[in-house]
C-alpha cells in the first residue's frame, strides 16, 4: 500500500500515453506544437509493466490519458494486456471522442467501464476555433456509438472560455441530461505554453453553478472520486453536473493519486515539478522490478501536501503541457 507522508492512501493513478493529439485545443496546445520523440516514450509493454508494479502496490484505479490516448498505434494491445495482467477495480479513460466509432467496442471489451469525453461545444464553428482542428461531427459520432455500446457512465468534460464556449452552458447540460451522461466544467489550469491571458478567458464555477441552480434543480451529491470535483444531481435524471476548480486548495487533503508521463516521469502532483525519473530505472532492470518499487515507495516522501496556482500571475505554475503529464 502506498502511503505518503501527509497520511494519504495513493491508490489511484494516472497515465498519460502519448503526448501526441488530433486536436490543438486552445487551452492545451500551441498552434505548432512539437511533440516527443518516439524513442523518448516508454514503450507500451514498458506502460504496461508500470502498471502492474502500480497494481502489485496497492494500485486499484488506473485512468489512461494523453495527449489523445486512442491515437497511439497498437493501443488496443495495451487496454487488452491491462486488463488481462491486472486485479483492478476500474480502468476508465479519457479522450477526445474523435476515435470512438471505432475503438468503443474494443474499450468496453477491455474492461472499461466508465469514459471521460471532452466536448467543450455544440456548435461545429466554435468547436472549430477552440480545437484549432477538430471534427465536431466526427465526435458527436463517437459519443453517440458509445452510448449504443453502453459503457456504465460517460462523462462530459467541459473547459469554459469567455467569449468562445462561455454561452453553452446550458446547452451542454442538457445535451448530457438527454443522453444520461454526468458532465464536469473544469476551470482552465495555467499549465504549459498556450499563448493567451488566461485571466481573461477563464469563467469561474462559483459563476457556473449560480447560473445552473437559476436554470435547474440541484443537489449537492455527497460522490466524490478523491479529486477536485464537487458534484450536484440534476433532479429526475441520471446526470451529476461536476464542478472542477483546480484554483482551490480544498480538495488536496483527499488527494489519492500520482501520474506517469509518457516520457516514464512519476509526477505526484499536476501543480509541481517533484518527479522521479522512472525509464532510466525501467531500462536499465528489464528483469528486476524491486529498484522499481523501491524508486516509487520512495516517492512518496515527495508528494506535496498542495499545489499552488496563482491566476493573478500570467505565467504558467508549471511550463510542460497537460498532454505530457495526462489530465
Ligand atoms: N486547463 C483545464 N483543463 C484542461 N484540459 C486540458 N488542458 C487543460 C487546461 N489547461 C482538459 C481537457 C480534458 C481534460 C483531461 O483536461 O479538456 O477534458
Ligand atoms: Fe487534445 Fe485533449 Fe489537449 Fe484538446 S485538450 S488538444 S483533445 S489532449
Amino acid at each position: 500500500m502506498l502511503v505518503d507522508q501527509f497520511n494519504r492512501k495513493i491508490n489511484y493513478l494516472r497515465v498519460s500515453v502519448t503526448d501526441r493529439c488530433d486536436f490543438r485545443c486552445v487551452y492545451c496546445m500551441s498552434e505548432k506544437m512539437t511533440f516527443m520523440a518516439k524513442s523518448d516514450l516508454l514503450s507500451l509493454e514498458e506502460i504496461a509493466r508500470v502498471i502492474r508494479i502500480f497494481n502489485g502496490l496497492g494500485v486499484e484505479k488506473v485512468r489512461i490519458t494523453g495527449g489523445e490516448p486512442l491515437v497511439r498505434k497498437n493501443i488496443d494491445w495495451l487496454f487488452q494486456t491491462i486488463n488481462k495482467e491486472n486485479n483492478l477495480k476500474e480502468l476508465t479513460l479519457t479522450t477526445n471522442g474523435s476515435q470512438l466509432k471505432n475503438k468503443a467496442s474494443m474499450l468496453k471489451k477491455s474492461g472499461v467501464e466508465r469514459i471521460n469525453i471532452s466536448l467543450d461545444s455544440l456548435n461545429p464553428d466554435i468547436f472549430k476555433r477552440m480545437t484549432r482542428i477538430g471534427r465536431l461531427n466526427k465526435v458527436l459520432e463517437g459519443i453517440k456509438h458509445a452510448k449504443k455500446i453502453g459503457f456504465k457512465k460517460i462523462k462530459l468534460n467541459v473547459v469554459l472560455m469567455k467569449n468562445l464556449n462561455g454561452f453553452e452552458v446550458f446547452n451542454l447540460v442538457d445535451f448530457a441530461i438527454d443522453s444520461g451522461f454526468d458532465i464536469s466544467f473544469i476551470e482552465e489550469m495555467p499549465l504549459g505554453g498556450t499563448q493567451f491571458n488566461r485571466s481573461e478567458t477563464s469563467v469561474s464555477n462559483d459563476d457556473i453553478l449560480s447560473s445552473l441552480q437559476n436554470h435547474y434543480q440541484l443537489s449537492e451529491s455527497s460522490f466524490t472520486t478523491g479529486g477536485p470535483a464537487n458534484y450536484w444531481q440534476v433532479k429526475n435524471s441520471r446526470t451529476k453536473i461536476g464542478l472542477i476548480s483546480p484554483h482551490s486548495h480544498n480538495f488536496c487533503g483527499t488527494c489519492n493519486r500520482v501520474r506517469i508521463s509518457c516520457k516514464g516521469e512519476l509526477f505526484l502532483c499536476l501543480g509541481h515539478e517533484e518527479k522521479i525519473e522512472l525509464l532510466p530505472l525501467i531500462k536499465a532492470n528489464p528483469y528486476d522490478d524491486s529498484p522499481i518499487i523501491e524508486a516509487i515507495i520512495n516517492s512518496m516522501k515527495l508528494k506535496p501536501e498542495s499545489h499552488t496556482f496563482d491566476l493573478s500571475d500570467n505565467q504558467p505554475a508549471v511550463i510542460r503541457f497537460m498532454s505530457h503529464t495526462g489530465g
